[in-house]
C-alpha cells in the first residue's frame, strides 16, 4: 500500500469514528440534560438508559435512530447491566465512553441505617458503576482507548451529618476510581470523576429514607429529630441557590468527552471548588470543628434529648 493510500484511508477512518457513549440515569437531572444535549452531537453514537419504570420518559421526549438509542439498564441488577452492554455492543461493537451517572442518596444518621438500606445505596453508586467498569473495559482496552466518567460529589470528599451511607458510598467510587486511573494510564483509558457540589435541581426529593429515619424525621421527641430538620431544608436551600444547573453540568460532561487527556478530579460546581482549596488551607484538627459550627443550628441539636437525661 503507497503512502497516499495509507494516509488517505487513515483519514476516512478518522472521519468514520463515532465513538460510543453510555450514560447510566437518564430519566432526570443531570443524566436527562446531557441526553438531550448529545442527541443533537452528530459526532457521537449515543446509548441513554433508564430503569423501566421510567423509560417512557426517555421514549416520549427522544427518538431513536441509527446514532441515538434507549436501553432499559437498572445499574443494581447483574442481568440488566449485562443485557444492556450486549445490545450496545451487538449494533455498535463496543462502549467507548461510560458515564456512570445514576445515583441515589439516602438520608440517615448512621444509627438509623439498616443493612438493606446500606446495600441499596452501595449497590445503586458504587458496585453498580464499578460493575459497569468492569464489562466495558475489555473492548477498551483491546482497542487502546476509552473514557470512564464517574459522576461523584463533594460528599466524596468530605462528609456531612445525615448523609453518611451517601458519602461512604461517593468515598468508595472515588478510591476505585483513583485506583483505576493507575491502572489505566498505560493502557491508554482515561478516567474522570465529576465532583459535583449543590446543583439547581429537584433530586432532593428524590431523598430515600432508611425505616427508622422516616419515623425519626416526622416526630419530634427523639436524640436525632434535629438532626433530620435542620438537614433536609439546609440541603433543599442550597440545592436552590446554586449557580449551577443540569445543563451547565451536561456540558461539562461532554467537555471531558472531547478533552484528549482530561484530568483525574474534576470539581464541577463552585463549591466543590471552594471546599477542595478549604480542606487544603485549613488544618485538619481545625476542618471539622469550623464546619460543624458552619451547620444550620448545629449548637442545638440534640439539646433536648440531652436534658432530658440530666
Ligand atoms: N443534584 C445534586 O445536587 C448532586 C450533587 C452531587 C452529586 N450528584 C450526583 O449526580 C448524579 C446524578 O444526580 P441528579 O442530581 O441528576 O439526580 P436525579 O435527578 O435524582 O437523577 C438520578 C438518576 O439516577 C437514576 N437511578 C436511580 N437508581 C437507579 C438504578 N438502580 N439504575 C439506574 N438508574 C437509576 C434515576 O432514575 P429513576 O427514574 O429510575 O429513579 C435518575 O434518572 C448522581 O450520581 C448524584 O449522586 C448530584
Amino acid at each position: 500500500m503507497s503512502w497516499i493510500h495509507y494516509v488517505f484511508r487513515k483519514k476516512t477512518n478518522r472521519q468514520k469514528y463515532k465513538p460510543v457513549i453510555l450514560i447510566t440515569g437518564c430519566s432526570s437531572g443531570i443524566g436527562y440534560a446531557l441526553a438531550e444535549l448529545l442527541h443533537d452531537q452528530m459526532e457521537y453514537r449515543v446509548a441513554i438508559t433508564a430503569r423501566e419504570k421510567s423509560l417512557k420518559t426517555l421514549y416520549d421526549r427522544f427518538e431513536e435512530s441509527e446514532r441515538f438509542i434507549i436501553r432499559p439498564l437498572d445499574v443494581t441488577s447483574e442481568i440488566s447491566r449485562q443485557e444492556c452492554i450486549d445490545s450496545i455492543c451487538e449494533k455498535w461493537g463496543s462502549v467507548n465512553v461510560l458515564v456512570n451517572n445514576a445515583g441515589i442518596s439516602y438520608r440517615s444518621v448512621v444509627e438509623h441505617m439498616d443493612e438493606e438500606s446500606e446495600l441499596h445505596q452501595m449497590e445503586t453508586n458504587y458496585l453498580g458503576p464499578i460493575n459497569l467498569i468492569r464489562l466495558v473495559l475489555p473492548s477498551m482496552r483491546r482497542i487502546g482507548r476509552g473514557k470512564i466518567i464517574n459522576v461523584s460529589s463533594v460528599s466524596g470528599m468530605l462528609a456531612m451529618p445525615t448523609m453518611s451511607s451517601y458519602s461512604a458510598s461517593k468515598f468508595a467510587l472515588e478510591g476505585a476510581s483513583e485506583a483505576l486511573w493507575y491502572e489505566m494510564k498505560p493502557l491508554g483509558i482515561n478516567v474522570s470523576i465529576i465532583q459535583t457540589g449543590f446543583i439547581r435541581s429537584k433530586s432532593f426529593e428524590n431523598v430515600y429514607y432508611s425505616k427508622k429515619a422516616e419515623v425519626c424525621s416526622i416526630s419530634k421527641d427523639q436524640a436525632y429529630c434535629d438532626y433530620y430538620a435542620n438537614m433536609t431544608p439546609f440541603v433543599a436551600k442550597m440545592m436552590s441557590l446554586s449557580l449551577t444547573s443540569p445543563e451547565k453540568l451536561a456540558k461539562l460532561i461532554l467537555n471531558v468527552v472531547r478533552t484528549e487527556k482530561p484530568r483525574l478530579r474534576i470539581p464541577g460546581t463552585l463549591d466543590a471548588y471552594f471546599f477542595y482549596y478549604l480542606r487544603r488551607l485549613i488544618p485538619r484538627r481545625f476542618f471539622h470543628e469550623i464546619l460543624f459550627w458552619c451547620l444550620p443550628n448545629a449548637k442545638h441539636w440534640a439539646k433536648d434529648y440531652s436534658n432530658l437525661r440530666k
